[in-house]
């Protein structure tokens, strides 16, 4: 379906009938949050919602882009001069650059997108279309890099060009994903494996409190630094740490007079945290959900009260959520708004969702969207 409308939107606006349509999802995160950019392990999942666009090379050296569900056109050039002031257009500027900056003879091109994932609502809308560019741009250029390689330049279309300082997660997620299985990913060494998501009895679903969150203008960009100073602390009585996934509490208590107690809960939420997702690999291989959704609550917590990225909406989900016994419940994603993640009994499902339609719309006046979403495949051609 949405092969054929970027066919047919890439066809009326300029021309192209000899298009190749790709396509790249958002994601999900079990568990793992703020955990990339310290170095630490994540564990996302493909989902089956992304951008699919249609593109064909045009000869020359121009973009011209067409954003079907915003109706909006744009055209640019390739020199770093030539960024254009929409948002959406900058990251398919951004990847280009970044493509370029690594060698990729990357010329002009016509394209077409449209996108099924959910803006803002924390499912890496960004890192879906940072992800179909980079995959059929390198497929379409001369096929040189490999998929962490195009991941990475994802990530530095963030950094460079939408003023993000992003993590790997989404970007790792939205190119590795594989249909029915989570990834775990040590951001440092970059090792993943795949772990099979069958939860019997259970919907994986996101509630979305339809509060947007702006990474770049939020405090996104402070935690890291937060993080940092940490690290920089640490450093100087053990020069062998150079992530904050790698601090001990016993180094933290040694620097506890050098940093702030926001630093310091930062830091200790860090450290909960891998232990957490270590918990959560091996209550996996178990198919122990109680545990799994156990620690997703405690995740929530600590991103609320240490890590300090969630927002009332977030929390009244999670509450009501416990209050509801669903096995497991917590924000996901960068925070600040957004969705939350849920692993809900099936036997529960429907008292949940009426109790949650209920007294969030007391609350905020507004119901939250529901996604039920299904691990699908990473960044792929539509044949
Ligand atoms: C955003 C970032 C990721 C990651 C998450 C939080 O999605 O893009 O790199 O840091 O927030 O886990």
């Amino acid at each position: 379906m949405n092969k054929e409308i970027a066919i047919s939107a890439l066809a009326a606006h300029y021309g192209a009938t000899d298009a190749k349509v790709f396509a790249a999802p958002g994601r999900i995160n079990l568990i793992g949050e703020h955990t990339d950019y310290n170095g630490g392990y994540v564990f996302p999942g493909a989902i089956d919602k992304g951008i699919t666009a249609a593109i064909r090379l045009n000869g020359s050296d121009r973009i011209r882009a067409f954003a079907i569900d915003l109706n909006e056109h744009a055209e640019f050039g390739l020199q770093e001069e030539d960024a254009p002031t929409q948002s959406w257009a900058r990251y398919i500027f951004g990847i280009s650059r970044e493509l370029i900056k690594r060698g990729l003879p990357v010329g002009g091109f016509d394209t077409a997108f449209t996108g099924d994932v959910p803006l803002g609502a924390g499912m890496s809308s960004s890192a879906a279309l940072e992800s179909v560019y980079a995959f059929a741009l390198n497929q379409l250029f001369d096929g040189r890099f490999d998929k962490l390689e195009l991941a990475k330049a994802g990530q530095a279309t963030e950094h460079n060009y939408c003023g993000v300082k992003c993590g790997i997660m989404d970007q790792f997620a939205s190119l590795f994903g594989k249909a029915g299985n989570l990834i775990l990913l040590n951001c440092q060494t970059m090792e993943y494996r795949y772990y099979p998501f069958h939860p019997e009895g259970h919907r994986l679903i996101l509630l979305d409190t339809q509060v947007k969150h702006e990474l770049a203008s939020s405090a996104y960009n402070e935690r890291r630094q937060s993080c940092e100073a940490v690290v920089a602390a640490v450093q100087k009585r053990h020069k062998d740490i150079a992530f904050l996934s790698d601090v001990t509490f016993d180094m933290m208590y040694e620097i506890q007079d050098e940093i702030s107690a926001e630093e310091f809960r930062c830091a200790r939420y860090i450290i909960e945290e891998t232990e957490r997702i270590m918990k959560v690999s091996v209550a996996l291989e178990l198919n122990d959900y109680e545990t799994v959704g156990q620690m997703m609550y405690e995740t929530h917590y600590g991103l609320s009260h240490l890590y300090e990225v969630s927002c009332r909406e977030l929390d009244s989900l999670n509450n009501m959520a416990k209050a509801c016994g669903v096995a497991g419940s917590r924000l996901m994603g960068g925070g600040f708004g957004g969705c939350t993640i849920n692993i809900v009994q099936e036997s529960l499902y429907d008292t949940f969702i009426s109790s949650v339609n209920t007294r969030y719309f007391r609350q905020y006046g507004k119901i939250p969207k529901i996604y039920e979403v299904v691990i699908s495949d990473g960044a792929r051609e539509l044949c």
